[in-house]
């Protein structure tokens, strides 16, 4: 598609389409893929978008918009992007299409004088502060309103529209807003926003080791507060061993039933003194500083935004769940939004060391120059929903806070566990690409139906590990193993194997799990990590070997790594200088 069919398509009306498709656009001769610039707004109700008001940067310098209207743009933008309600009290989201480059130049271009263009109302002196995260997927901006004489700093990150693993307003039918529509709905909705919400802002600098998240604290239910692990300069303290690495083993990942072995060793592994903590409590397992046997630890800088860490397990937002196209347990699902925690082991935090310092010594400017993540690193990550239907009604609860679709306040609610995910880095193992960085991915989902003994020991001739862990909550035993994958190939080049007895979600069969976009695949989205969505969107993100080699500013793998940066990279002083 190239630009011209894009506007030409709108113009016939058949723009809602495109928005509901979520096309990745045209490629132009360079290889970039085009789409054109645009800020969004939606609003929901009943959990779907149910408008969206798409301004293009004609419309926005065009004679429509004149600087005040462009002022309550900017404060619903600002409003959805700090928790608050939109004036109605629906749930509402902003964000951009196109790349932010694109978005600063066309929207808030400041001349050689300091001043916007084009002008926005009631902003101090005409000033605007702006940054762009260098994948172009975040912008930061920052200004100063003069109001009813009174003059306070706002400050706001937008993501696009495409970023992380909820994409903003990607569910069809929305009904897209006329220009006039849009218009008459700004005014409606500036005058609360215009005051209240920029108290939130005053905040000292964030260091990215806090969180912002607040639950209303319930004592009946004893639920931990959320501590991100980041004493990273202590991870050498704690058992070391590598137990996939057992010189006996020998393990081949090109082999299934290696494959398999690998794949339980490494449950084991991460539910040892992790899942296991308080038998009675399911609350109070997988507290990293609670495990006095091996070092886990947190990304840092992931807690802001709508989709930043709760306060009571560090989950952060994910990808809505839908019915699963490919996995009968799945098929029924019900509507629910997906959250997620991550925990990385030794070697890995002394990469994110490397790159952000630790708590008590925070790196003034975190330096991703050097983010290679250390050879035997693991991360780990479960996964909950807020949904309930059939297929999952015995998995492990958690109480966390969060929303349900479509609610903007969060509040404590059960969540299940139905996706364990794992990364894991280590040039040991026969079989891994060492031209991918010797990366593999598995991934575990919730099976009632699930039988270790009947399905896999005949052909291991060894009982579970898990069996040996003391007190372990019987749910995880259900936690059926997936699959492994080691490349970006179809199943067919054995760059995914999936084990005896389990279905995935990914594309073409590529592993994937019941809470991921069946689009694309473990590898295929985390190997777009830190490029531009202009040369490599997530979905359906990379899918050939060969051409991920090439792709520039790729972070290793770690999508929390590009999150976090993305997120430094768009944070800016409050005060426009
Ligand atoms: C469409 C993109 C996408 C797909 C598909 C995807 N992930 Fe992720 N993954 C992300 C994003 C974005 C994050 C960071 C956000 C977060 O943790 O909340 C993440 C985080 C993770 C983490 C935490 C550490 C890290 O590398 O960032 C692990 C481990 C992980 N994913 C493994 C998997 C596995 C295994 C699969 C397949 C079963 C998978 N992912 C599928 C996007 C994806």
């Amino acid at each position: 598609m190239t630009k011209q069919l894009w506007r030409s398509a709108g113009f016939l009306g058949l723009g809602i389409l495109f928005i509901a498709c979520a096309s990745p656009g045209a490629r132009n001769p360079a290889n970039e893929i085009v789409v054109e610039p645009a800020l969004k707004y939606f609003t929901y109700k009943g959990g779907q978008p149910t408008s969206v008001q798409t301004v293009t940067p004609q419309q926005w310098a065009g004679h429509k918009w004149h600087e005040n209207r462009r002022f309550d743009l900017l404060l619903k933008i600002h409003a959805a992007n700090t928790r608050a309600e939109s004036n109605s009290g629906l749930r509402h989201a902003a964000c951009f299409d196109g790349d932010g480059h694109d978005i600063i130049e066309s929207f808030f271009f400041t001349d050689e004088n300091k001043q916007v263009q084009p002008a926005i109302g009631f902003l101090q002196n005409q000033m605007m502060r702006t940054a762009v995260s260098t994948d172009g997927l975040m912008i930061g901006v920052g200004f100063k309103v003069n109001k009813d004489n009174q003059s306070k700093p706002y400050y706001f990150r937008l993501p696009n529209c495409n970023a992380g693993k909820s994409p903003i307003g990607a569910v069809a039918p929305v009904a897209e807003l006329s220009e006039d529509e849009a218009l008459e709905s700004t005014q409606a909705i500036s005058t609360t926003t215009a005051t209240g919400v920029a108290a939130q802002e005053q905040k000292v600098r964030p260091t990215g080791f806090d969180l912002d998240d607040k639950d209303q604290a319930q004592p009946s239910l004893n639920l931990p507060q959320f501590r991100l692990r980041a004493d990273y300069e202590k991870a050498d303290r704690f058992d070391k061993s590598l137990p996939w690495r057992d010189w006996k083993l020998k393990l081949d990942v090109r082999n299934e039933n290696d494959a398999l072995v690998l794949a339980l060793i490494l449950q084991k592994y991460f539910y040892d003194s992790m899942a296991n903590q308080d038998s009675r409590n399911p609350d109070r397992n997988f507290i990293a500083e609670n495990n006095r046997q091996r070092y886990w630890c947190h990304m840092p800088w992931m807690q802001v935004g709508p989709q930043g860490r709760e306060s009571i397990h560090g989950l952060t937002k994910e990808l809505d769940l839908k019915p699963s196209p490919t996995m009968d347990l799945f098929k029924t699902a019900v509507k629910g939004t997906d959250w997620g925690v991550a925990y990385y082991n030794y070697p890995g935090c002394k990469t994110i060391l490397n790159a952000f310092g630790s708590v008590t010594q925070p790196k003034p400017n975190p330096d991703f120059s050097k983010v290679d993540f250390n050879d035997g690193t693991v991360s780990a990550k479960i996964l909950f929903t807020t949904a309930e239907f059939d297929s999952i009604k015995d998995a492990y609860v958690w109480q966390a806070n969060t929303v349900q679709p479509g609610e903007t306040k969060r509040h404590i609610m059960p969540m299940r566990h139905i996706q364990m995910d794992i990364a894991l880095r280590d040039s040991t193992i026969k079989g891994m690409k060492p031209e991918l960085n010797n990366w593999a991915m598995f991934t575990y989902y919730f099976d009632p139906n699930y039988d270790y003994d009947r399905e896999h020991r005949p052909l291991l001739r060894r009982a579970n590990p898990l069996k040996s862990i003391p007190n372990l909550p019987p749910q995880f035993l259900k936690m059926r193993p997936m699959g492994i994958q080691t490349g970006f190939g179809k199943p067919e080049t054995g760059d995914t194997i999936l084990f005896a007895g389990a279905q995935t979600n990914g594309l073409e069969g590529r592993l994937n799990g019941p809470a991921d976009n069946p689009k694309s695949s473990c590898l295929s989205c985390h190997g777009a990590a830190g490029v531009s969505s202009k040369i490599m969107p997530m979905v359906p993100g990379t899918l050939d070997n060969q051409a991920w080699r090439d792709l520039p500013g790729r972070i290793d793998f770690s999508q929390q790594m590009a999150l976090a940066k993305r997120n430094i990279e768009t944070w800016l002083q409050m005060q426009p200088q």
